[in-house]
């Protein structure tokens, strides 16, 4: 019998402390940094977004994120034998959050292991567990994407500060007799490093480099549309469906034209393009497990339907899932 892996819960955490674009031009006011509520909206699509407090880490977001998936699959904790974290913003430079986050929820033993892939992190973390479930090394894993963005913004810089926010989301996914998963298509390529990234490392005690987020918004911009087209073809074909398949199409939650210009490119209604980047600004690699898990609640993607995940960031890496929930 041909093993699959399915999504048997989602959930999702937002901390608390929620700034508005005009909390965001009164954070940036006394630095002198001018921004408005217009500008982030028409650029973006950004209305809100969520900062964790100090002390509050991505472990703390990721353990509350994986308790509702496991609550929406009917599961314990102690049913889970394989834990993936997609992040950026670890608890620490070591170990793994996904560690960290199996001792919070009480339990041992099983693989933990982060993978580091920025706003593409989640699906290659789905991915990663896909694979092992299909192979037969796990039966039941969480993947979780989980960040607290907020603590590597420049806020003396407007054109990324008010782009970003904290949040966590999760999935149960299961060893199944029918897919689930139909098909994934990940890369990356190197030589952009330099268009996203956060050049600071540890050293010696001390931080060297800068340690606060830079992009170069407009060849993010030019390289994100190509990409999530070709990578939502690619896993189209693999999975011998088409455009007309899908469902709905939720993609990486970091600017809604980029957003709305792929949706065009699939042909697709903008009504099956699951939009939160409004409320949760671009929370990296928990941007997609947040978007799909309010999706669900909303009680927009139901059993059956068949979903297009797309990731795209830092690295420069991208990739696609194909999935029926
Ligand atoms: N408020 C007001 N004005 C601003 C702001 C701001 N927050 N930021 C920039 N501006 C100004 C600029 O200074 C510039 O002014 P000028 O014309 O006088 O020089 C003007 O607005 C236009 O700036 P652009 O950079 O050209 O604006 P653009 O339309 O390109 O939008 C943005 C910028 C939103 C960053 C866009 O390029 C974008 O979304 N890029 C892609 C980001 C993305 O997809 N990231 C995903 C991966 S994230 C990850 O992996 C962590």
């Amino acid at each position: 019998m041909t093993r699959f892996s399915r999504i048997t819960g989602t959930g999702s955490h937002l901390p608390p402390r929620r700034l508005t674009n005009d909390d965001m031009v009164a954070l940036l006011a006394p630095r002198g940094v001018e921004t408005s509520d217009q500008w982030i909206i028409e650029r973006t699509g950004i209305r809100a977004r969520h900062f964790a407090d100090d002390g509050v880490f991505a472990s703390d977001l990721g353990v509350l994120a994986a308790r509702a998936a496991l609550e929406a699959a009917g599961r314990e904790a102690g049913d889970i034998d394989l834990i993936v974290v997609a992040t950026s913003t670890p608890d620490m430079v070591f170990p793994s959050t996904a560690a960290i986050i199996q001792n919070k929820l009480g339990i041992a033993g099983c693989p933990a292991f982060d993978v580091q892939a920025v706003c593409s992190g989640f699906v290659y973390a789905l991915t990663v567990a896909d694979a092992m479930i299909r192979t037969g090394s796990a039966n039941r894993a969480l993947v979780i994407g989980t960040e607290i963005f907020s603590r590597l913004l420049n806020f003396d810089d407007r054109t990324t500060c008010v782009l970003f926010g904290d949040g966590a989301g999760a999935v149960v996914l299961e060893a199944s007799d029918k897919p689930g998963i139909l098909a994934s298509d990940l890369h990356a390529d190197g030589k952009h490093v330099g268009i996203l990234c956060v050049p600071g490392h540890v050293s010696g005690g001390q931080v060297l480099g800068d340690p606060l987020l830079k992009m170069d918004g407009q060849a993010v911009f030019k390289l994100a549309v190509g990409v999530l087209e070709s990578a939502a073809r690619a896993v189209l074909d693999k999975a011998g469906r088409t455009d007309a398949d899908i469902d709905w199409l939720i993609p990486h939650q970091a600017n809604i034209r980029i957003m709305q210009g792929t949706a065009k490119k699939l042909k697709l209604p903008l009504d099956k393009l699951v939009v939160t980047v409004d409320e949760h600004g671009n929370t990296s690699a928990a941007s997609i497990p947040l978007a799909l898990d309010h999706a669900v609640r909303a009680g927009k993607v139901k059993a059956g339907d068949t979903v297009m995940l797309e990731g795209v960031g830092g690295g420069f890496t991208w990739g696609a899932v194909l999935l029926d929930f």
